[in-house]
């Protein structure tokens, strides 16, 4: 069987400006490092270095495995490198997701996002990869819950039989450090009552159904799920998730994979990583948060994986099929900067633990006088 590894690294190493974008200098210093890696070593079997708002994200194939020390380290090494060309440019928090110095031999818990399979390559195996920016992990529960469970998304669970087994989603509950393994459609509302508060518990992987004929402790999708504000203890931006999605042949088609980005959906993060706004799905040439730092994007490459290679990536949102996507996006922007630092457009006190408003709080906490 020909297993492989997909691992996506990202990191936030240096924004231009701001928080708009990635500088094309660091791009190339990316691919230039994997490029003389794949040459020297026998670490990879293939690279695509691509980038979302201000996250450098390295998409790697290997047969090493997740949790890799060897691909962490390379990695980590080239997020260092490019923060010296970032450093030097004097680029915006230069070095920002490189939280802790020192690599211990693996990469999260460090600050870079992680999301990695490993599986048997299918005869033919699509894979969609989402990269989002200005958000949370939780943003992608939405999505996932339509496609593997929501057959008025996925045509396929009702018209395939092969898909009828359903799917079992690995949640994670954030605050406790807990996971739970849950099977769609049989727990379908239980597993709502918890990813509904998709700041809490975050949809982790996808697995096949217990019975399915694919293996079942294959993941067919996996979230990066590291919360840089546990890292850091104290907010260094939303965490910018990334998902990688394999689709067809018992799986969900790739038209299903994308169809929930059809609709501009509410997620936290945007401005200060401290209001909701609308997700706007977009092509590469539009991955680059301006207004109010945002709004949050998404972008989603296309790959067919050949013996370990990437074949792609097809810039899956470069479509006038989301183009109403991206106006409802537009529309919702407005509405809700309307209501300027109003909730529910500025996030819940809760989420704002972590963000620099308690600094505020406490200036004004001496003034409060007992109420009669
Ligand atoms: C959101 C984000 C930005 C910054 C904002 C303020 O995740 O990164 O919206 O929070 O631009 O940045 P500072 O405090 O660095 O000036
Ligand atoms: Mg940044
Ligand atoms: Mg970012």
């Amino acid at each position: 069987m020909n297993r492989i590894t997909i691992s996506l690294i990202k990191a936030d190493v240096g924004g231009y400006p701001g928080h708009v974008s990635v500088n094309p200098q660091l791009i190339k210093i990316a691919e230039e490092s994997l490029k003389e890696i794949k040459e020297v070593s026998d670490l990879l079997v293939d690279y695509k270095v691509m980038a979302v708002g201000d996250d450098l994200q390295l998409l790697l194939s290997h047969k090493k495995g997740i949790d890799n020390k060897e691909i962490h380290k390379l990695a980590w090494d080239i997020f260092k490198k490019a923060t010296n060309q970032a450093k030097k440019l004097k680029l915006y928090g230069a070095g920002q997701d490189l939280l802790k110095d020192a690599f211990s031999g693996n990469i999260r818990g460090l600050g870079p996002g992680v999301a990695e399979m490993e599986f048997s390559e299918r005869e033919s195996e699509p894979l969609i990869v989402f990269m989002m920016d200005k958000t949370e992990p939780g943003s992608f529960n939405l999505p996932l819950f339509k496609i593997f469970s929501d057959p008025f998304n996925t045509a396929g669970l009702i018209i395939d039989p092969s898909l009828h087994n359903g799917f079992r989603f690995e949640i994670i509950d954030i605050l406790n450090h807990k996971k739970i393994i849950m099977h769609s459609p049989s727990e379908m509302y239980d597993i709502l009552a918890l990813i509904g508060s998709r700041s809490r518990y975050v949809i982790k992987h996808v697995f096949p159904a217990e019975n399915s004929k694919l293996p079942k402790d294959e993941p067919v999708a996996v979230v990066s799920t590291e919360k840089l504000y546990q890292i850091a203890e104290k907010y260094v931006g939303k965490d910018d998730p990334v998902a990688l999605v394999r689709a067809q042949s018992g799986l969900p088609a790739v038209g299903e994979v994308l169809e929930p980005f059809s609709f501009s959906y509410l997620v936290a993060g945007w401005m200060r990583g401290s209001h909701n706004g609308p997700i706007m799905p977009v092509s590469f040439n539009y991955a680059k948060c301006t207004r109010f730092d945002g709004p949050p994007r998404v972008i989603a490459a296309g790959f067919q994986i050949s013996d370990g290679l990437l074949i792609g990536p097809l810039d899956l949102f470069d479509d006038p099929a989301f183009d109403l996507a991206r106006e409802q996006a537009i529309t919702i922007a407005d509405y809700m900067r309307r209501h300027g630092p109003f909730e529910p457009h500025r996030l819940p006190m809760e989420e704002m633990e972590y963000t620099t408003l308690p600094n505020v709080l406490k200036k004004l906490k001496d003034r409060f006088l007992d109420v009669e």
